[in-house]
């Protein structure tokens, strides 16, 4: 029984988003797009960059919105429960890059910390999908480092079908990656 809720991003979750980035030690957390507010020059720590931040991610679920340069349209989801931020997923509406591609996918989730192992990815992930239902998605493509055993179970939880593992060699040398990428599609 999962006793958290899914929900849009929301401000009001400053305090606990700064426990968790804490937890994290980077802002380099996945499902959350942290990145998009160094694209906006802002300083998360800063509550008003903060909400300027959680503006453009709904901005982001916008179609006929333009983001940033290289950046996907995505809607954001957030993992809550009562007042406290415990993770965070991404359902990018399109591969629109080499990236996404090959190494992200259509979706990215992240767990902090402290609340692993209760379910919560499974539960993150599920949300996500019924929010690609709802956008009309036929399927979608979600990836994980072959090292990435509880991320892996999570996929194939869900439905995940192992479409490849991919080689590092084939991937170009400017994505950083350093391990083989499995990668599953989920129809939905
Ligand atoms: C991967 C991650 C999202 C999993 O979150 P979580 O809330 O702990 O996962 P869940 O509790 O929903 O568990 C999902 C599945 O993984 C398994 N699992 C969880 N932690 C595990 C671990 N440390 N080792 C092995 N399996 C694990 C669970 O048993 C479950 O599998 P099951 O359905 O077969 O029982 C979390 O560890 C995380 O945020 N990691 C860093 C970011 C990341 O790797 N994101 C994914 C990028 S592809």
């Amino acid at each position: 029984m999962i006793d958290a809720k899914l929900t849009p991003p929301s401000a009001s979750f400053h305090a606990s988003w700064l426990e968790s980035y804490d937890e994290w030690g980077t802002l380099d957390q996945d499902g959350a797009a942290a990145f998009v507010a160094a694209r906006y020059d802002l300083d998360l720590r800063d509550a008003s960059h903060f909400a300027q931040w959680v503006n453009v991610l709904h901005q982001m679920a916008k179609d006929d919105f333009q983001p940033p340069e290289g950046l996907a349209n995505q809607s954001t989801i957030w993992v809550v429960r009562d007042n406290a931020y415990l993770g965070a997923v991404s359902l990018r509406h399109s591969l629109m890059n080499e990236y996404l591609t090959e190494v992200g996918g259509h979706i990215g989730y992240g767990i902090r910390p402290s609340a692993r192992g209760h379910g919560l990815a499974k539960f993150a992930l599920k949300g996500a999908l019924e929010e690609a239902r709802e956008l009309g998605m036929e399927r979608v493509l979600v990836t994980c480092k072959q090292s990435n055993v509880a991320s892996a179970r999570t996929i194939e939880s869900c439905g995940g079908i192992l479409e490849s593992v991919r080689p590092p060699e084939s991937f170009v040398a400017d994505l950083g990656v350093t391990e083989p990428i499995r990668r599953y599609w989920i129809d939905l």
